[in-house]
């Protein structure tokens, strides 16, 4: 029997567009054995992806193929408290899944930077698939064949709010609403707070991360696909927040506080919520430096019965 766990994360965090993300103590769990009926189980997941179409299995049969390993059947329990289509790193986590659990069935045979590249030839995006395995800050570069990382622990000093709406948002669509071309000065104003953001959040800067978590590479582009954005923006930033950015490609948001203010701003801003979204989620959350989590057991071990 494999457990794995893997983190939530926030891809961009304003103007890290397709160049960071970070993970958070918000994971989804697997419980995945081999079987010698020969059949494919899935539980745990609506119904829609209780077959050959569900992640966790496509990116375990990738291993699989690669490292010609062919179980008889195998069982996938999934146990789900990351929402699905909402910028929290979803299809992420179950590519993740797939592809480490899929490993360590084999026996690991492939290394980490395998594990990574195969993980991101998947998913597509370097800045989702880092941290939800490696947890922490991390900037990932698609360097043609291969990607490069560096992961960096995220500072104390902070506290991380996220404001989940009700309605999914498709990558796909938050993507179609952006340029072909942005300007060169577009381009220098997010370079410069990409790496200010980078360097504060990891060094612990406060002082300096409401000034370097703008962006004008996305955001400006996809806001109005999150209804109430602009009125959450500017509500976070009087109740306290140092920024709010869109997480991933949305529609979900993430407000960052210092520690010392994380308890007012989120009671503050749970009640401004209450009044106009009270169907929305609001979660206060702590980063995850570690990534995902992988422990293999006997058989019978560790999945919940239901
Ligand atoms: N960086 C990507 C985007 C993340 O914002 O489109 C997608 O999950």
């Amino acid at each position: 029997m494999i457990r794995v766990q893997v983190p939530a994360t926030s891809a961009n965090l304003g103007p890290g567009f397709d160049a960071f993300g970070m993970a958070y103590q918000f994971y989804n769990t697997f419980f995945i054995h081999e079987k010698d009926d020969g059949k494919l189980t899935i539980r745990g997941v609506d119904r829609r992806y209780q077959g050959k179409n569900n992640l966790v299995y496509q990116a375990m049969q990738k291993v699989f193929a690669k490292v010609h390993y062919y179980p008889k059947g195998l069982s996938i329990f999934s146990e789900v408290d990351v929402p699905v289509s909402r910028g929290l790193g979803s299809s992420a986590i179950c590519i993740v899944a797939g592809i480490l659990a899929a490993n360590a069935l084999a026996g690991s045979p492939l290394s980490q930077d395998a594990l990574f590249d195969m993980a991101v030839a998947m998913e597509g995006h370097p800045d989702n698939i880092a941290p939800a395995m490696f947890g922490g800050l991390v900037c990932a570069v698609d360097n043609g064949k291969t990607n490069l990382f560096i992961k960096n622990a995220v500072a104390d000093c902070f506290s991380f709010h996220l404001i989940i709406p009700d309605f999914p948002l498709s990558t796909k669509a938050a993507r179609q609403a952006l340029p072909s071309r942005v300007s060169h000065k577009d381009a220098v104003f997010n370079v410069s707070r990409a790496t200010m953001t980078y360097l504060a959040l990891t060094e612990g800067r406060p002082d300096v991360l409401a000034a370097a978590m703008r962006d004008k590479l996305h955001q400006p582009y996809r806001k109005d696909l999150i209804r109430s954005y602009d009125k959450i923006h500017d509500t976070a930033l009087r109740l306290g927040a140092l920024g709010l950015c869109i997480s991933g490609a949305g529609p979900t948001m993430l407000a960052v506080t210092t520690k010392d203010d994380a308890q007012t701003f989120h009671r503050d801003m749970k009640d401004y919520l209450a009044r106009t979204e009270p169907a929305w989620d609001f979660y206060h959350l702590n980063p995850d430096n570690d990534g995902a989590r992988l422990i293999v057991g006997d058989a019978t071990s560790g999945e919940p019965s239901c």
